[in-house]
């Protein structure tokens, strides 16, 4: 399958786009071999990977890392990595970071969570100097403090309607796509309609132009039950765990 570049995925508005995140050098192989439209190394390695607690705790160095390793098994697919909590909080340490990660990652896109005015100056900086900017709004896990905890934004008119303007702030700011992460369905769906560019759900109902899952949470990889909107298809904690007891019981006998 050919390698999506950024036209592609403007064009694909509307056309299901898929992506799942990745962490390793194996999955990414794996993921290389199917039609899988994008892969994000996402910051939520910090939860599934490393046992944070939040996404805070996430460093430039660990995406650099999980970036390049995913890159190294993936060079045919459009490749999207997390910038993490902490740099970006200013727009010349964001040019930096956001510079440094596209370089070691070889990444063909960076992903930031938040639509305030510095963000959006960060973006444009960072388009008009040839980085490709995926937005996320919505549930914004590195801001979780902050907001209270994890839960669905947009349930009231107000916050539907700061939603809205978060999206077009963010598509006039340059962003190619956004990720709407837990938002109310019906605020979800007029911000696809409205938009140029697409827009990637996860938690946000089926209407968005495309979906983006935590690939540990498709194949429940973990001890936790994955959340509501992703049911997983397999048990790969069940099976490995009986696989291992089983290899062990073998090997004692
Ligand atoms: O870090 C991540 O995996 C993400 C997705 C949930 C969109 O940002």
């Amino acid at each position: 399958m050919k390698k999506l570049n950024l036209r592609d995925i403007k064009k694909a508005k509307g056309q299901k786009l898929q992506v799942l995140t990745c962490y390793d050098f194996q999955m990414a192989q794996l993921f290389n071999e199917t039609d899988l439209d994008m892969i994000l190394v996402g910051d939520s390695v910090g939860n599934v990977v490393l046992g944070y607690e939040t996404t805070v705790e996430v460093t430039l160095n660990e995406m650099e890392i999980f970036g390049k390793a995913v890159r190294r098994g993936a060079p045919d697919k459009f490749l999207i990595v997390d910038l993490p909590f902490g740099s970006y909080s200013t727009v010349v340490q964001g040019v930096h970071s956001a510079t440094k990660l596209f370089q070691t990652t070889r990444c063909e896109a960076i992903k930031l969570e938040g639509a305030f005015p510095y963000q959006l100056k960060l973006i444009e900086r960072l388009t008009q100097t040839g980085i490709p900017v995926m937005g996320h709004i919505g549930l914004t896990p590195q801001s979780v403090h902050q907001l209270g905890g994890y839960f669905t934004h947009g349930k009231t008119e107000d916050d539907g309607e700061r939603l809205m303007r978060e999206a077009r702030a963010l598509q006039a700011a340059g962003c190619f796509s956004i990720v709407l992460e837990m938002v109310e369905e019906g605020v979800a769906t007029r911000i696809t309609e409205e938009l140029k560019i697409p827009t990637i759900g996860i938690g946000a109902g089926k209407k968005t132009d495309g979906q983006v899952l935590v690939i540990n949470d498709l194949l429940k990889m973990g001890q936790r039950t994955p959340p509501k909107f992703c049911p997983p298809i397999a048990d790969h904690y069940q099976e490995r765990k009986n696989l291992i007891t089983q290899y062990l019981i073998d090997q004692r006998k």
